[in-house]
Formats: C-alpha cells, sequence, structure tokens
C-alpha cells in the first residue's frame, strides 16, 4: 500500500519532488500507463469507480516466481534478506490537495499515509498555471493577458449579448481556476478534518525550489528512510535551466547531467506589480488563516508566507489580536 500521497497543489515543484524522490531506490511510485504519465487520480473521480484493486493494482511489482519454486532459491533468498531493506510506496497526483471529495477517500482506504503538500505563495502558483493552460493552448489564456484575466469580472469584448455572456463564463472559469487551488488554508483544513496533523508535512515549496538538497535530505529523515540518499551528490544547480537538475554519470550519450522537460521551469515574464499587489490583497486573508492553521499545528510558516504576513503588517501576534 502507498504509504506517501503527494498531493499537490498543481505548480508548486510537484514533479521535482516525484524525480527526485525516485533517484532513492528506497521510493516506489506507481506504475503508469504512459497516457497518465506520472500521475495516478485515483481518489478524485478519474480512476476512484475502477475500484480498489485498480489502485492496488499500480503498486504491484513483478515477482520472480522461479526465485522461490525451489529449496536451494528459498535459501539464497533467505541468504540475500536485509533487515535493513525498506520500500516506501508512493504516489503523487497533484490535483488531489484542492478537491474536497480526496481527503475522506484517502482516509478510508489509507488512513496511516502521510499526507505531502507543497506550498509556494498562491499569487505565483496561479500566475504559472495560467501559464502552463496558455502554453497547452487554451483559448482564454491565449487572448487575455493575466491580468486581464485575474483583474476582469467579465473580461470580454464581443458584441452580441450570447456571445458576451459566454465568453464571460469561459473567462471565469479560467480566473477560478487561476485561483481557487491557492486558498491554502481552506483546502488544508479539509485535510485535517481526517487526517491527524502529524501525517500531514508541509514542503515551503520557494524553498525547495532553491534549496532542494536540504528539502529532500530532511524530508528522508522525517520519513525513517534507513537508507537515505545524499542529496547533495545527486542534484546540481544549473545556470541555464535556472533550476536545480539530476547529476548524471558523462558519457556519450548525455553531457552529465538531466533537467526536467520544457514544460517544468517555464521561461515568462515577471509578474507585474499591479497585478501583484492585487493578489496579495486578493489572497491576505486565506494567508492569515494558513498562517493561524500552521502555527496551531506546530508547523514553521514557510518563507514566502512569513514575508507576507510581515509586510502587510499582520504578523501572527496581530491575527491573534495580540
Ligand atoms: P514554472 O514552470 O511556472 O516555473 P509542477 O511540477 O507541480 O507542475 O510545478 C511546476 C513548477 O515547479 C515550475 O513552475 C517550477 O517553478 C517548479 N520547480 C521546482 N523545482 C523545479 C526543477 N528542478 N525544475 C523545474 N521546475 C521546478
Amino acid at each position: 500500500m502507498p504509504e506517501l500521497l503527494i498531493v499537490g497543489p498543481q505548480k508548486t515543484g510537484t514533479t521535482a519532488l516525484y524525480t527526485y524522490l525516485k533517484l532513492n531506490p528506497v521510493f516506489k511510485s506507481a506504475q503508469m500507463s504512459p497516457l497518465d504519465f506520472e500521475e495516478v487520480q485515483f481518489f478524485n473521480d478519474k480512476h476512484y469507480y475502477n475500484g480498489v484493486d485498480w489502485y492496488f493494482d499500480r503498486f504491484k511489482r513483478p515477482t520472480n516466481t522461479t526465485a522461490i519454486s525451489s529449496t536451494t532459491d528459498k535459501t539464497t533468498l533467505s541468504m540475500d534478506f536485509d533487515p535493513d531493506d525498506q520500500t516506501i510506496y508512493f504516489e503523487k497526483s497533484a490535483t488531489y490537495f484542492d478537491d474536497p471529495k480526496v481527503p475522506p477517500r484517502a482516509f478510508s482506504l489509507l488512513p496511516d499515509a502521510r499526507i505531502v503538500i507543497l506550498l509556494v505563495d498562491p499569487a505565483d502558483r496561479a500566475y504559472s498555471w495560467y501559464q502552463h493552460i496558455k502554453a497547452h493552448g487554451d483559448p482564454v489564456a491565449n487572448s487575455m493577458s493575466f491580468e486581464q484575466v485575474i483583474m476582469s469580472s467579465t473580461g470580454d469584448t464581443s458584441t452580441t449579448t450570447a456571445n458576451v455572456a459566454r465568453a464571460s463564463t469561459k473567462v471565469i472559469s479560467v480566473r477560478q481556476r487561476c485561483l481557487h487551488p491557492g486558498y491554502y488554508s481552506q483546502h488544508l483544513t479539509n485535510w485535517l478534518n481526517h487526517y491527524p496533523s502529524r501525517q500531514i508535512i508541509i514542503i515551503d515549496g520557494q524553498w525547495f525550489k532553491y534549496n532542494p538538497v536540504l528539502v529532500m535530505n530532511r524530508l528522508q529523515l522525517l520519513l525513517r528512510v534507513n537508507k537515505p540518499l545524499d542529496y547533495a551528490n545527486q542534484l546540481v544547480y544549473n545556470e541555464q535551466k535556472g533550476f536545480y537538475c539530476q547529476r548524471l554519470r558523462r558519457d556519450s550519450h548525455n553531457d552529465g547531467i538531466h533537467c526536467l522537460g520544457k514544460s517544468k521551469g517555464r521561461k515568462y515574464a515577471p509578474m507585474s506589480q499591479k497585478v501583484r499587489l492585487y493578489l496579495n490583497r486578493h489572497y491576505l486573508a486565506h494567508n492569515r488563516q494558513l498562517a493561524q492553521l500552521l502555527s496551531d499545528i506546530g508547523q514553521p510558516l514557510p518563507v514566502w508566507l512569513d514575508e507576507a504576513m510581515t509586510t502587510s503588517g499582520l504578523g501572527l501576534a496581530s491575527s491573534r489580536g495580540q
């Protein structure tokens, strides 16, 4: 059974975390069809009605039947047995975080699982998501700037009333898809209504971007990995990519480094100051609640949240009315 669920939200570095974890053979991810890429997406509606067996089959590994078919082989197996051998099955589905159906469903099947949540500044997350759908040819994102999507309530220039209504619905839906996953306190509360806080692992996604070695080494400690990998030997910062990438043994097939693909760590213009201010205000109450919630469950605040609270003049002390 999977013991670890990386639940998202989307655009916070979930693929990097998934990729780095798999560098340590202790961590075994679900096996997926190429169509599903790396995400199982069971606990939301995509595959839920395929049933539990379908889900557990994702984690099955082929067994070596010949190895246990004779007494000699059994002896060999037991001699090879290493009590330190450990396997941690995990899956990552970045859409789990903000879907309220997921926490109760996941808890009823995997009550002992650890839940990993990556949190970046929700304004940055929204912008990254906009860039993501734009790159995938979303018509709204391709015809309207981020500012227009976020700051307009209708955002439409069509002439007929029917077109206005139709286009507006689409713009509102894109705006909502940019903003909704960033209401972190609301979504985290849904998880805490089911899982005990000690099973929830919050990772500061901004910190993870620039210090993945520290984050990965700490995560292995938290998960009591018997054979931790020193990620300082695995990851190296790449100037061109602007992110950490996997260090490889250099040979004729590679140049000694493997970075995530073009869709991760995209290059785009920085967010305008006007939209950032708007989003900071938009998320202020949610961020305040998040800070309170994290402090209530004894989790440190992500650096970006601490800064947001300080610059807004609404540190935790004032949010508690002290
Ligand atoms: P951008 O492409 O907007 O920069 P996810 O994998 O959850 O979709 O998140 C994608 C984001 O992961 C990227 O968003 C990028 O900021 C972040 N990221 C963190 N570590 C990364 C890495 N090593 N390589 C590429 N992107 C990384």
